[in-house]
């Protein structure tokens, strides 16, 4: 078994031999001795090696430099020098790979976001992409803990689907058919999808939701927490065409019960990466303050990283109906001096400036929405008795805006039926779906969080594909 550079930076062992391996980081050389910063991902922190040219030859480490793979047997000493406690003076140094200094892309010197996501294959080497895919992990592993410890069951939604969840047709499709000839209907020449791989039109799925009421309602609690796939042309730092989605789904929970669950849950995972990443969320939060050196006073953020984790954990979201946001939107004087460029009126569907102006101006804080125009929400959730509005919440957080869409779901199967009709849903084709209603119908409700905002949130980021390992967006699907 290898021993980790997290076990060696935590060990009290000292005078005892190690062996490590890693990618070097650093590499300095002053006189007769060789610094090594040795780094294998299992922490944010650095190895230092110390490596002695009167016991290794120099010639042994000729050509190490940063990103060269190493095997470093050697004995834990308290460190002379400053900024770490520790080395390991090196007894063997085994090379199991050079980098060479003239072609790879990443050097010691600082690089910009955008220079590492054009080298994206290589970014779990970076002290900043490092820390983030472990907060991004963390926060993971906290959500099925979460919901593993109040008794839910974690459920596995298809990602191939003949039905649009949302109702948006914002879909990839998947097909086998041959594009160039594709089989046609006879009469009218449209494509015969009866030809293709599963007799129907299918595409990759936009969210888990539908399947999940399928096993709430029978099940009672449980949740999803897969890919999912939106053909949204929206090149924005929110949006992906690949994100995870984490999608609770609860029998016999009401609109109120769906909110507090929301704002639970949340806080849980949070703290969890709060009490857990420590040493990750400091790098991150350094990093932040350095980029928003750069900016307008008024444009950064009004605290520091772990101070607004520790804020959301430690205070109440706040709750106002679309009604009541609508008001607060209309009084403001950001509205009154026509500072939004969308305008504000009741029905519209809250731009991303409105929302942000909501949660970073005027509550400062975690906001939920509620009651929601039925034109603007999807067909699935609980109507009002107003007739305008329907049990939706949208869960808003500072700097990232909607970070969770939700609802109670319409459980009466008149009501459900009319309003997928209204809406141009085949009620048809849905059958399965109506069925929970049909037989043994129950109130209901859910949400679904989008992971990778969460880890923006989390993690200070500021754009979107800097906390997926692997980004897909318009015009890109490298690596
Ligand atoms: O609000 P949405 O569309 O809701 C649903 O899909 C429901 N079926 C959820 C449910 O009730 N079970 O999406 C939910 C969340 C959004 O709040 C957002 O955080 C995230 O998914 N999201 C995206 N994240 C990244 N890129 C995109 N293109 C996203 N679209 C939605
Ligand atoms: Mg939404």
């Amino acid at each position: 078994m290898k021993t980790s550079i997290k076990q060696v930076l935590e060990s009290t062992a000292f005078d005892t031999d190690f062996t490590v391996n890693g990618w070097v980081r650093n590499r300095r050389i002053n006189k007769n001795l060789a610094f090594i910063s040795l780094n294998d991902g299992s922490c944010a922190g650095n190895l230092q090696i110390v490596v002695d040219f009167d016991k290794i030859p120099e010639e042994n480490i000729k050509g190490i430099g940063t990103g060269a793979c190493l095997r470093i047997k050697g004995t834990l000493v308290k460190s002379v020098g400053q900024g770490q406690d520790r080395d390991i003076a090196a007894k063997e140094v085994h090379i199991y790979g050079l980098a060479d200094g003239e072609t790879y892309p990443l050097q010691p010197r600082k690089h910009s976001l955008e220079f590492i996501r054009e080298n994206a294959h290589l970014r779990s080497r970076t002290t900043v992409f490092s820390s983030v895919f472990r907060v991004r992990h963390a926060l993971a592993y906290a959500v099925h803990k979460y919901f593993n410890d109040k008794g839910f069951y974690y459920i596995n939604a298809p990602i191939i689907t003949a039905s649009d969840a949302e109702g948006a047709g914002e879909m990839f499709r998947v097909t086998t058919l041959d594009l160039n000839n594709p089989a046609r209907n006879k009469e009218d020449g449209s494509i015969n999808f009866k030809e293709d791989f599963f007799g129907k039109s299918t595409h990759l799925t936009v969210s888990g939701q539908l399947e999940g009421e399928l096993m709430a309602l029978g099940l009672g609690n449980i949740y999803t927490f897969g890919p999912t796939f939106r053909a949204e042309n929206s090149n924005t730092t929110r949006h992906l065409a690949e994100f995870w989605m984490i999608e609770p789904e609860m029998a016999f929970f009401e609109l109120e019960d769906n909110m507090a669950l929301a704002e639970d849950f949340m806080k849980y995972v949070i703290k969890y990466a709060v009490d857990n990443c420590d040493a990750d969320l400091q790098i991150l939060q350094e990093r932040l303050l350095e980029e928003e050196k750069a900016k307008k006073e008024d444009e950064r953020s009004p605290m520091p990283l772990l101070e607004k984790l520790n804020f959301v954990v430690n205070n109440d979201f706040e709750k106002v109906t679309y009604t009541e946001a609508i008001e607060i939107l209309l009084n403001s004087n950001h509205y009154k001096k026509k500072k939004f460029k969308y305008d504000v009126k009741w029905g519209i569907d809250l731009q991303s400036e409105h929302e942000r102006f909501l949660v970073e101006k005027h509550f400062k804080k975690p906001v939920i929405i509620t009651n929601y125009p039925k034109d603007i929400k999807a067909f699935y959730m609980k109507q009002n008795d107003d007739n305008k509005t329907v049990r939706a919440m949208d869960v808003l957080f500072p700097g990232i805006g909607e970070i969770i869409g939700g609802s109670q779901r319409e459980e009466i199967l008149e009501k459900l039926e009319t309003r997928m009709k209204e809406m141009n849903i085949p009620t048809d084709e849905m059958w399965w779906y109506l069925d929970t209603r049909r037989f043994g119908t129950a109130p209901h409700s859910g949400f679904g969080l989008g992971f990778e905002r969460l880890v923006l949130f989390v993690s200070g980021m500021t754009n979107i594909r800097d906390v997926i390992p692997f980004p897909r967006s318009p015009k890109n699907a490298d690596f």
